[in-house]
């Protein structure tokens, strides 16, 4: 007698199409990462030959944990916690796997939590773009709002709050009437908006400029730092190893060919970052501004660009615009797989599940809205020598994204790769003979060899 389907796995909590998961998949992918991150790590990292290392670390490190992921969220059917208690039983492997499921919620919450704080920076960015607040603006005018936006709690916090509150309204009404509406919507306005913003950047005068420092490999610009950053942000743009996938992978039809559509997802993110590197490059070099102008390349940088030109006021608009999509996407793709963990945990209905995590995971934000200003002097954990002058969200950050993250994605990889049964894993992953063994070479091996450097590297 065959086993019941797992609960995510009946025929009426499923994605509707394959399209619909990679929509999803991909809207969790692409995010502030790609439209914030990656161009500003590209310009510091010295351009073309970063790109080509990025690229080689999507598809060694960041595409196998994508597959690995998603194949354990399809097995299990629920949320994280459950689906590894469940495959340690199914697969007769260790208990302490488990830990994979555990990890998934609470990293989720904590890159949630600062995530929703910047997220409410782009909200407040459309409206300032839209009342034409850049224009004219000098460098000094444009560094000033900014200043003044992170210097007043009580405005982050009503910013913060209104992105959360977007967020727990599209996860509370569910898989089908909630996500996927909302990524069939919105993902085909980021890429309408993402290449009017690209051929806009055409026009500027110096796209070819960008397209040279994007995409000519000058090696001797790039330091072993430069590969490291690489590496990490390949497994955070890709939404690796924390558990959104796992509970996206949760609602995934049994035919769809894993591997093939995590290519997708992987080229499509990929795509997304460089066309974001393409819109904003030129319209940098243009203005005579810096490209290796650090984390304040898009919200400082930026509006001194479109302040200065014409068509500055729309463009600007349509670019915060972009970026608050992408947030929003990627966001409930976080509070997914805290809202299925209630849910089973407490028998209560999504709406009160994504209420209640939404606003456990907004407390938790405050602390990222306080570190801007009132507690910008505040170091929780300054007596240990590492942790000296880290602000309370430069200590979640760090432990969500340089620790938890990694560590998320090893376990994952190691658990397909090493714990996990072998009969019927090629069928799963859908993939056959000499690609497959190459595969599993690459998942028990390299992938692992990889995060391991990163996570070490970033510990000292
Ligand atoms: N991939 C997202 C980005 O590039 O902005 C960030 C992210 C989303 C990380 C979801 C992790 C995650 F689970």
């Amino acid at each position: 007698m065959s086993e019941p389907a797992p609960p995510h796995q009946q025929a009426n909590s499923l994605w509707t199409s394959r399209m619909a998961f990679i929509l999803a998949a991909v809207g969790s992918a692409v995010g502030l990462g790609n439209i914030w991150k990656f161009p500003y790590i590209t310009g510091e990292n010295g351009g073309g030959a970063f790109v080509l290392v990025y690229l080689a670390c999507i598809f060694l490190i960041g595409l196998p944990v994508l597959i690995a992921e998603t194949l354990i969220g399809r097995r299990g059917g629920q949320s994280p916690v459950a689906t590894m208690r469940t495959l340690t039983r199914t697969e007769g492997a260790s208990k302490g796997w488990r830990i994979i499921g555990w990890n998934g919620v609470f990293a989720a919450s904590l890159v949630l939590s600062f995530y929703a704080v910047i997220g409410g920076w782009a909200l407040v960015y459309v409206g300032k773009a839209a009342f034409g607040l850049f224009v004219g603006a000098d460098a000094e005018t444009v560094g000033a709002q900014f200043d003044t936006l992170l210097s007043n709690p009580w405005e982050l916090l009503l910013w913060h709050t209104a992105f959360m509150v977007i967020v727990v309204f599209i996860v509370a009404r569910g898989i089908r009437a909630g996500l996927e509406k909302a990524v069939k919507m919105l993902m085909p306005l980021l890429f309408v908006l993402l290449i009017v913003m690209v051929l806009y950047a055409m026009t500027s005068g110096s796209f070819g400029r960008a397209v040279d420092f994007m995409f000519s490999p000058d090696f001797s610009r790039l330091t072993t730092e430069g590969v490291l950053v690489a590496l990490g942000h390949a497994a955070f743009t890709l939404s690796v190893g924390i558990g959104t996938l796992m509970a996206y992978g949760s609602y995934l039809p049994k035919h769809i060919n894993i591997a093939r559509t995590s290519v997708s997802i992987a080229v499509m993110d990929t795509c997304v970052a460089l066309l974001a590197g393409l819109a904003i490059f030129p319209l940098v070099f243009a203005n005579g501004l810096e490209a290796d102008a650090g984390p304040g390349l898009i919200f400082v940088t930026l509006p001194l660009a479109f302040g200065q030109m014409s068509g500055g006021l729309i463009f600007g608009t349509l670019f915060f615009a972009l970026l608050l999509v992408a947030a929003i996407t990627s966001a409930i793709s976080m509070l997914e797989p805290v809202v299925e963990w209630l849910e089973e945990r407490k028998g209560t209905t999504r709406v009160k599940s994504a209420m209640t995590g939404g606003f456990a995971v907004w407390l938790v934000g405050i602390g990222t809205v306080l570190s801007f200003n009132l507690w910008s002097n505040i170091y929780p954990l300054g007596f240990i020598g590492f942790f000296e002058g880290k602000t309370v969200f430069e200590l979640i950050d760090f432990l969500a994204s340089n620790i938890l993250m990694p560590l998320g994605g090893l376990a994952i990889v190691l658990f397909v790769g090493w714990a996990v049964r072998r009969e019927g894993l090629a069928e799963d992953i859908g993939l056959q003979g000499g690609l497959f063994r190459a595969f599993m070479v690459v998942l028990k091996f390299v992938t692992p060899a990889g995060i391991a450097v990163v996570f070490l590297y970033n510990l000292i």
